[in-house]
């Protein structure tokens, strides 16, 4: 009897604890993602606008500064999708920050156009492919 009550309690637990634990998962987590998603993303649109506006006024500091900020963000990961496309285009934008950062410490405008270019297809480039998947 006693052994049968043990058996019981652990299968009755078996089924519980995943379930708990996946409702959790269900529930919280994604929204939490979805908020840090969205601020990351304003916040993305405001470097880069500030990138133009470094280019157009050529403040160099500006799109240094700018760019340091979109290339910090750019190594968090903002959703869970693996597929080679969406770690590609994550990967030439982080990149291309990168080369940003360059041409505007040596003060290489045609550079730091041009890098900003190639990042600007990766962000549209991700966010088409994020809408076609
Ligand atoms: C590697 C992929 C990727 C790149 C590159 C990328 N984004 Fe996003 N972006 C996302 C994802 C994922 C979302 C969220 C989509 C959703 O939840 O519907 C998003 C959403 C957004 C949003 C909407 C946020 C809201 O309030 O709903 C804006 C604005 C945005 N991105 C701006 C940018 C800008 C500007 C760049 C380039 C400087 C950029 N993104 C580069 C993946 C990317």
């Amino acid at each position: 009897m006693r052994t049968r009550l043990t058996l019981l309690a652990c299968a009755i637990a078996i089924v519980l604890i995943p379930a708990t634990f996946s409702r959790s998962d269900a529930t919280e987590q994604p929204e939490r993602r979805s908020e840090i998603q969205k601020s990351d993303m304003q916040k993305k649109l405001d470097y880069s606008k500030n990138i133009l506006d470094g280019l157009v006024t050529e403040d160099f500091d500006k799109i240094i500064a700018n760019a340091q900020s979109l290339n910090t963000l750019g190594k968090r990961k903002w959703m869970q999708n693996d597929s080679i496309a969406y770690r590609t285009q994550n990967q030439v934008f982080w990149f291309t920050t990168g080369t940003l950062i360059t041409a505007g410490e040596q003060k290489n405008l045609d550079g730091a156009m041009l890098s900003y270019t190639q990042m600007m297809h990766a962000c549209v480039n991700c966010h088409q492919l994020i809408r076609r998947q």
